[in-house]
């Protein structure tokens, strides 16, 4: 293992607790390992992903928190708020009664801060960066081999840039009837307000077979439902990193919409930018696709929308909107919004609120601005007041909720 940190601590230095774990004798084989899940559908599916390695490595995955020895917190960076919501839980595992857990960061976080979440959080055990979690069970054996000892060690690695395909095939799901499946991972948008291609790093298509494979393998157990999931799905085997799928988005819902025993499919989340008619065509003709498409559109305004680097206009988004409802028919169209963007006028806001009440979405999920590290954003000031934020925030909540309840009846 690359990164270790040797404590170097006399016994005595040690936490009685920690103390008292190696009193108890930590086996490999017995420990149970508790994972708590923050942030989007991808990290539910790495949660899995974790479990489905650890159970193959022998330990027992619990819902206990408070008996388990390790915890894991598979964490999120997209906003502030949901950073502070990981380390007051983290300060709760800490301080539990009892002995504490082995603790353990995983997900965007890991890879935001790495080493440096052993100076704010002392207590934490390892680290381990999105792309890395393939190395968990090996980390988490020298951990416990360590732990309470004269030579306790922080581990942390955070460099990986692919996963193997092989951590998506342990056959572990939580529920049986739905799953979700990755198709592609990382980003490379760099909208400019966004930390994703930061955390997750490049774009990578899975290889069609695979993905195939897999989903064969969760209808055979009994799944009928499936989530195809990607931080920007519909750019599935573009030619962006060299790494390419010999197929494209359409062709494998095409494929994946024949497979015999699945019910029904869906995907998120899309780029307008990469989005055009033939997909919407798909959505429609595709029996087993869900009439559904989430497609966030982040602001009305153009001034904003290139600011954010989105790459569509206004009225691109407007096109797609109305074409989308055209051709499939009776279809859920849903958006993600941010209000307070730096440098947003009233007028920007009137822009996206009007887009809101042109479009009607299904539903919304509206978001205040959040400055985050390494962004382009993080350049310009955070200049939208937090008061006018949850005012513009409110504004758009309400008309989204009325719209959503009159589609609704
Ligand atoms: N501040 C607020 N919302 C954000 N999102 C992404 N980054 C930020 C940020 N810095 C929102 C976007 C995205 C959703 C998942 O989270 O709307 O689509
Ligand atoms: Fe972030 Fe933009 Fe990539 Fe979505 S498409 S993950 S908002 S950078």
């Amino acid at each position: 293992m690359k990164n270790q940190i040797d404590r170097n601590l006399s016994p005595h230095d040690l936490p009685l607790k920690a103390r008292q774990i190696k009193a108890g004798g930590m086996t490999a084989k017995c420990l149970d390992i508790n994972i708590k899940t923050f942030g989007c559908q991808m990290n539910v599916r790495d949660s899995e992903v974790i479990g489905g390695l650890l159970a193959r490595a022998g330990y027992e995955i619990t819902d206990d928190e408070e008996k388990a020895d390790i915890v894991i917190f598979n964490t999120c960076s997209v906003r502030q708020m949901a950073e502070n919501r990981v380390w007051s839980a983290v300060g709760n595992a800490v301080n539990r009664k009892g002995v504490p857990p082995i603790i353990g960061i995983s997900g965007c976080m890991a890879n935001n801060y790495r080493e440096a979440i052993f100076e704010k959080a002392p207590a934490v055990d390892f680290v381990v960066g999105t792309a890395d979690i393939g190395k968990l069970p090996e980390i988490i054996k020298e951990i416990q081999k360590h732990k309470g000892s004269l030579n306790e060690k922080k581990i942390y690695e955070t460099d990986a840039e692919f996963r193997e395909d092989e951590i998506y095939h342990t056959g572990f799901r939580l529920d049986k009837e739905h799953a979700f499946v990755v198709i592609s991972e990382g980003c490379e948008n760099f909208c400019s307000y966004c930390v994703v291609p930061y955390v997750r790093g490049k774009l990578r298509s899975r290889n069609a077979e695979d993905i195939l494979k897999e989903i064969k393998a969760d209808v055979d157990a009994g799944i009928s439902k499936i989530t195809l999931l990607g931080q920007n799905v519909n750019a599935y085997g573009s030619p962006v990193t060299g790494h390419r799928s010999p197929v494209n988005f359409i062709e494998l819902l095409k494929k994946v919409n024949v497979i015999p025993g699945l019910k029904e499919f869906t995907f998120v989340t899309s780029h307008p930018k990469d989005t055009a008619i033939e997909l919407f065509k798909a959505i429609a003709e595709l029996d087993k696709l869900r009439k559904y498409m989430h497609l966030p559109v982040q602001s009305g305004s153009d001034r904003i929308l290139k600011m954010m680097n989105r790459r569509y206009t206004r009225e691109n988004y407007l096109n797609l909107a109305r074409s989308y409802r055209e051709i499939v028919k009776g279809g859920e169209l849903t958006t993600d919004i941010i209000v307070g963007f730096p440098g947003e006028t009233e007028k920007d806001f009137q822009d996206t609120f009007d887009l809101v009440k042109e479009v009607e979405f299904n539903a919304g999920f509206i978001f205040k601005y959040s400055p985050r590290p390494h962004t382009e954003a993080l350049k310009w000031p955070d200049d939208v007041p937090r008061e006018e934020k949850e005012r513009r925030h409110a504004l758009i909540l309400e008309l989204q909720r009325k719209i959503s309840k009159k589609l609704k009846a």
